[in-house]
């Protein structure tokens, strides 16, 4: 840790916002859960109380949804000219940038990123959401289609298709990008028109609360955006199971996506999900290591590991392997590890006890099967919840470190021969299909490869680029739909025929 730290005095809003039990809005109106009951939310740094968060259960569930159902069927928000929609989303996105550095020191405090990463990355990316999702609102179209309908000859049809918000949704969010979660997920879902209930993550509650405050300033008509805190099965089962949902956008893990999913099944409702990853990052013979090295450590320590995209499986050429993995040693051995709100800190806490305790006992797997780690595979003594940045080699592929998710700052490190031998296969062989990575000079050679791994994004000389415009999703067990891009208002709408006899 550092000695002499540099760490920023949180801003009055910041102070004030953190001192008072903090409440949930329902129908335009902010108020404690039906219970009357709170929990803690805590500064990962120091594990320390830093807020009070409702504690929501089903009670809060029925009247969020109803607000959202309300909203949605006599209300204005999807009645409004798509071009006011638009504006009011915008200014959303205007909002977040002038409560940048509130936002960012929110984050920092709550998820114990690095401020400066909050500042240059989370914030920016949300408010720049918001945007993109706000030029949709005036560009969702229908088509018209020409009939040929063989058993009526000689008649004559006009049709057409509309594409129609799909109601009120459900959005379950995780807590490694509190604020860019929640814009990922509302972006579309305002754009579209539709109506919204919200629970954001109990670890990492006050990013959305301050966002929804910012969405009421925007303009945004009461019931349209409803948020709720609160925990997995009390409040986030309930809302996925609720028969006047119509669709529910899920990020987190495979598992509760898994239990999303059979919650949905009774009626049916649609359903978007964000799931884990154990992505391969792949570093060919004719790299330019002088990138891939520090692309590669990026690629797994950004966000203290805790990315579903995580360049969690290196794979390097046989020729570089011991250069390679001796320069990420290097490099994780010089990463200041510290409390997200000491600017120069540039890896933080894991977010809870909850994910220390899990990403340790990986480590210990690791260590159990044989696996050796080059540097780091401890946790940080002293108080917060720090794992030193861990690079493990001689693992195989029957390993629990090597096959499963461990959302923290530890890679597996293999070499391989050739691409078609013993590259492919293993790249390919997990239950996930995310991301993967692919460092080479030979673009001909990178773009036939990016063609067979089979994921949801590739990054070709780069790693965990990520815009409002480029849509991100998973193949396999990785997820269901595309987030961001175009392709994420698909999620929110419903497409009508409509057949006229003329
Ligand atoms: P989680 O999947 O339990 O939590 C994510 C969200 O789902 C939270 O808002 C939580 O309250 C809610 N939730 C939990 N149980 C629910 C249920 N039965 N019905 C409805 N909502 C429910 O993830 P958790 O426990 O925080 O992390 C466990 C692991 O999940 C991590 O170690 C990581 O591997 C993975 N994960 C993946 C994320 C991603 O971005 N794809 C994000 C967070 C976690
Ligand atoms: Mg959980």
């Amino acid at each position: 840790m550092n000695a002499n730290s540099e760490v920023v005095a949180l801003n009055a809003r910041v102070q004030q916002f953190i001192s008072q039990p903090r409440k949930v809005l329902i129908d335009g109106r902010w108020v404690p859960a039906k219970s009357g009951e709170s929990f803690d939310v805590f500064n990962p740094a120091t594990g320390q109380r830093i807020a009070r968060a409702a504690a929501c259960t089903k009670p809060d569930v029925d009247a969020a949804v109803a607000a959202a159902r309300k909203a949605f069927d006599q209300g204005p928000w999807p009645r409004m000219s798509p071009s006011e929609r638009g504006r009011i989303i915008w200014k959303i996105g205007d909002l977040i940038e002038d409560n940048l550095e509130e936002l960012a020191q929110l984050e920092s405090l709550d998820n114990g990123k690095p401020i400066a990463v909050a500042r240059a990355a989370d914030v920016p990316l949300a408010a720049d959401l918001f945007r993109y999702m706000a030029g949709w609102a005036t560009k969702i179209e229908g088509n018209t289609i020409p009939l040929s309908v063989p058993y009526t000859p000689g008649a004559e049809y006009h049709a057409y298709t509309r594409r129609e918000p799909i109601g009120v949704v459900a959005q379950i969010i995780p807590w490694n990008f509190p604020l860019l979660m929640a814009a990922w997920k509302l972006g579309p879902a305002l754009a579209t028109g539709c109506t919204i209930v919200l629970k954001v993550a109990e670890e990492t509650p006050l990013s959305g609360l301050r966002l929804a405050e910012l969405c009421q300033e925007a303009g945004l008509p009461d019931g349209v955006l409803n948020v709720l805190t609160g925990f997995g099965e009390p409040c986030g089962a309930p809302l996925a199971a609720h028969g006047q949902v119509d669709k529910v956008a899920f990020t987190g893990s495979t598992e509760v996506g898994k239990l999303i999913v059979k919650a949905a099944a009774n009626d049916l409702k649609k359903v978007t999900l964000e799931l884990g990853g154990k992505s391969p990052n792949i570093i060919l013979e004719d790299a330019d290591l002088e990138l891939a090295i520090p692309g590669a450590a990026n690629a797994i320590f950004f966000n203290q590991g805790q990315c579903c995209s995580a360049g969690s499986r290196l794979f390097v050429h046989e020729k570089h392997y011991d250069r390679v993995v001796e320069g990420i040693t290097e490099f994780a051995k010089e990463i200041r590890i510290g409390p997200g709100l000491d600017v120069r800190t540039q890896m933080g806490p894991l977010v809870s006890q909850t994910q220390l305790e899990r990403v340790s006992g990986y480590l210990r797997s690791g260590a159990e099967e044989g696996a050796r780690a080059l540097c780091g595979g401890q946790q940080v003594p002293g108080t917060g919840y720090f794992v030193e940045p861990t690079v493990l080699v001689n693992t195989s592929n029957d390993m629990k470190v090597y096959r499963e998710e461990i959302f923290g700052p530890v890679v597996t490190a293999s070499p391989f021969k050739s691409v078609d031998d013993d590259l492919l296969g293993r790249a390919n062989d997990t239950l996930y299909g995310l991301a993967a990575g692919i460092y080479t000079r030979d673009l001909g050679k990178a773009h036939r490869l990016a063609a067979r791994l089979r994921a949801g994004t590739v990054w070709i000389n780069c790693y965990n680029i990520f815009d409002a415009a480029l849509p991100f999703g998973g193949y396999k067990q990785s997820g269901w739909g595309r987030e961001m891009g175009h392709d994420a208002l698909n999620n929110y709408l419903e497409t009508k025929a409509v057949c006229a006899g003329l």
